[in-house]
């Protein structure tokens, strides 16, 4: 479905891509197998030390705790949920390829973060979408950016520079600058990771404007509108380095959102689950 041909200079221009971590292409397996177990997950979880510590304090955070204390996976996977367990773990596993090394990197993968939760609670609130696909798309969305940033740091610095002095967008200040922007590049590494082909539709498709009239796949518009309402209603809670995205009341309409009210209820459900989840992803307290 998308041709390479297109971006096929990427390679060349962006070196050093890093491959998928493995318990993260193997958390996209059994997501994508509804016939998975919980045990199945309990032996990728396993793989990772700290992973089974930092979901049970998650399950015994005030957020989640129900009175007794939680002390195993499969009661923390109970309570927490058995999709939103898969996309916490989905998540930390990308800690190493999204490693953080100064104040963009950081923003940056907050920035992800806090669309992924945006999107599950866009998803839970209107009932579009199981609960864990939403975490994906929104953590892998702007991956292209993470790309970008990795292989041409200062280059991209430059990026920043004028996303922040200009009030450019990204996709407008990375043409400007790098000749190419990080959706182009996010389809080429999705393609590259053999990602699943919704998750390669939204990280490709997450700037378009015209999805309503042109897309005819009903279940690619409604993920991908997702992700871009996400990205806006979080922007109260990150304001540095956000993506420049606008939805019109029609798009509001199709993922059930056009009235106000019920996207005010929607902030606030980011802005207190989303401690919980940095927390989970970064193994470390909120600060
Ligand atoms: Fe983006
Ligand atoms: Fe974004």
């Amino acid at each position: 479905m998308h041709s390479i041909k297109k971006i096929g200079n990427i390679p060349n221009i962006v070196s050093d891509i890093p491959s998928l971590p493995v318990i993260a292409s193997r958390i996209l397996h059994i997501i994508a197998d509804d016939t998975s177990s919980l045990e199945e997950l309990k032996k990728v979880i396993s793989l990772d030390q700290s992973f089974s510590s930092r979901l049970l304090r998650i399950a015994n955070s005030p957020y989640y705790r129900r009175g007794r204390s939680i002390n195993d996976i499969t009661d923390a996977t109970m309570l927490i949920g058995f999709n939103t367990i898969k996309a916490l773990v989905f998540a930390a596993s990308l800690k190493d390829l999204c490693r953080i090394s100064d104040a963009t990197d950081r923003l940056l993968w907050e920035h992800s973060m806090a669309v992924s939760i945006g999107a599950t609670v866009i998803a839970n609130e209107t009932a579009l979408l199981a609960s864990g696909e939403p975490l994906i798309y929104g953590l892998l969305h702007d991956i292209g950016k993470v790309i970008i940033s990795r292989s041409m740091r200062d280059k991209y610095a430059e990026v920043i520079t004028m996303v922040e002095e200009q009030k450019n967008s990204f996709m407008e200040a990375e043409q400007k600058i790098l000749g190419f922007d990080h959706c182009s590049v996010g389809e080429y590494v999705a393609n590259l990771w053999n990602l699943p082909a919704n998750l390669s539709f939204v990280i490709a498709n997450h700037h378009r404007e015209d999805l309503l009239e042109t897309v005819q796949d009903a279940e690619l518009k409604k993920i991908t509108l997702i992700v871009k309402a996400a990205d806006i209603l979080c922007s109260e809670l990150q304001t540095d380095l956000i993506d420049n995205v606008s939805l019109t009341e029609d798009e509001w309409k199709f993922i059930k959102l056009a009235s106000p009210k019920k996207r005010d209820s929607v902030i606030m459900k980011i802005n207190e689950e989303y401690p919980h989840y940095k927390d989970f992803v970064l193994g470390q307290s909120p600060s």
